[in-house]
């Protein structure tokens, strides 16, 4: 049986789940006028993963960005590689890039292929298509047109399957607000506790400006994006490095500095890639029987890395649907992909979330993260959300592409020892505030 068989048959008998979604965790957490909506959460069920279930998984993959990249202008009738003709007219294929090989003379040279074979594909040095090269990844899904000739493919367009622009703003009736941050790191002899509490006293109404004091008490909704806690063995020589060098107790100081947000706030919290002895993605929630304390606390709602949410769906406002994801991934397009590196690579987390949305995916190379196989692929970004809140990267910056807020946290953690050698440089104590009634963000600095 070749590949495509085993994966049609494993589609056909539906023999997956390893992993599945839990539809019972889209639920609804209403409160004295506001409201949190979890649209999307991810748990495992334990199963031994096999190689299959990879395949599954890939061509999955495959399928769900090719449906979204089919309507797109210029992938109306895609082919298949294995019916391109040998010396051709123009025609689209819709492919996964394999390899990519950059050479000295500036011609680009793509392996493409799709479930019906491969073929070469050629940029050449004088094409337009230099300077989008650039952002190409391995294993992304696109569309490619072009021309064959003699068994390889002469590209003359790229199509991503990218966000639909979505003019149609969504403004709250009244002014509610909400604040975005994480990578807290709690734990860590780096980890800014007097700024973290200035910040919380502030939502506590107790400490800032007249106009900071009013949007605390306006403030309902409290993103944070993974890294809660430093997290015990995460990098070489971390050990040297941390305060509190217990995982219970660093959740146990963590929920003791959240406990003070006052309780009229949802607190949502997504684990990141410090907090659980997992990293594969999507992460479930934080593990309740690690990090107990924070599920003391009535106001603070556990979801998944990543995940979906949807907040203030009250009086006819539909709500803002606010996609979470940690970054883990980051690191390796911030260190691979040129065009990135070119924008300041982790001084540019929105250039990083944009070339994401782009490919409406949240770690298109395979070597980017640690993904667990699922029937279907849940770091697509499907549908599109209002906003993607990111953390990792530890800078704060809040841009927008076609419609679609972006929003980099930022972090309560100075530069350890190991960043300062991968060249991240925190910007710790910034919070971006963002007015659901304006669309407007304010960034306060706690320094
Ligand atoms: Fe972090
Ligand atoms: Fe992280």
């Amino acid at each position: 049986m070749n590949k495509t068989e085993l994966v049609n048959q494993f589609l056909k008998e539906g023999k997956l789940p390893i992993a599945k979604e839990i539809h019972d965790y889209q639920k609804e957490i209403e409160f004295d006028g506001s409201k949190v909506s979890i649209i999307r959460s991810y748990e495992y069920e334990p199963k031994q993963i096999k190689v299959e279930d990879f395949v599954v998984y890939f061509r999955s993959r495959y399928e769900q960005i090719k449906n979204l990249l089919i309507n797109r202008p210029g992938v109306e009738s895609p082919i298949s590689i294995s019916k391109l003709s040998s010396y051709g007219e123009k025609s689209t294929i819709i492919a996964i890039i394999k390899d990519i090989q950059r050479f000295s003379t500036g011609t680009i040279s793509l392996l493409l292929e799709d479930p019906s074979g491969e073929i070469k594909g050629i940029i050449s040095k004088d094409s337009e298509l230099v300077e989008e090269a650039k952002y190409l990844a391995l294993d992304e899904v696109l569309g490619v047109r072009g021309s064959p000739s003699r068994g390889v493919f002469f590209v003359n367009e790229i199509i991503q399957p990218d966000v639909v622009i979505n003019n149609k703003k969504k403004f709250a009736k009244e002014e509610v607000y909400a604040a975005f941050t994480g990578d807290l790191h709690v734990g860590s002899n780096t980890f800014l506790g007097d700024k973290l509490e200035y910040f919380i006293k502030l939502l506590r109404g107790e400490v800032g400006t007249p106009s900071q004091k009013e949007i605390a008490k306006k403030t309902k909704y409290i993103f944070l994006v993974g890294d809660i806690v430093d997290g015990i063995g995460i990098y070489p020589g971390q050990q040297k490095e941390l305060e509190i060098d217990d995982i219970y107790e660093q959740y146990r100081v963590a929920a003791e500095y959240l406990s003070k947000i006052p309780k009229d706030k949802y607190v949502i919290i997504c684990p990141g890639n410090h907090d659980s002895l997992r990293i594969a993605e999507p992460q479930p929630p934080l593990p309740e029987e690690i990090a107990k304390p924070l599920y003391e606390l009535p106001n603070i709602i556990h979801v998944s890395n990543p995940a979906y949410v949807n907040i203030h769906n009250v009086n006819g406002f539909e709500g803002l649907d606010i996609l979470m994801y940690h970054g883990y991934s980051f690191d390796y397009y911030i260190n691979n992909v040129e065009g990135l590196i070119e924008e300041g690579g982790y001084d540019a987390p929105d250039a990083l979330i944009k070339f994401l949305l782009k490919r409406r995916h949240l770690a298109p190379s395979h070597l980017s993260t640690l993904s667990l196989p699922m029937r279907y692929d849940p770091l697509i970004i499907d549908p599109i959300p209002d906003m993607v809140v990111t953390g990792h990267i530890h800078k704060s910056k809040v841009s927008q592409y076609r419609g679609v807020t972006i929003i980099a946290a930022g972090c309560w953690q100075k530069n350890t020892s190991f960043q300062d050698k991968h060249g991240l440089h925190a910007e710790p104590g910034r919070v971006p505030f963002l007015n659901l009634k304006t669309g407007k963000t304010t960034v306060m600095h706690f320094e």
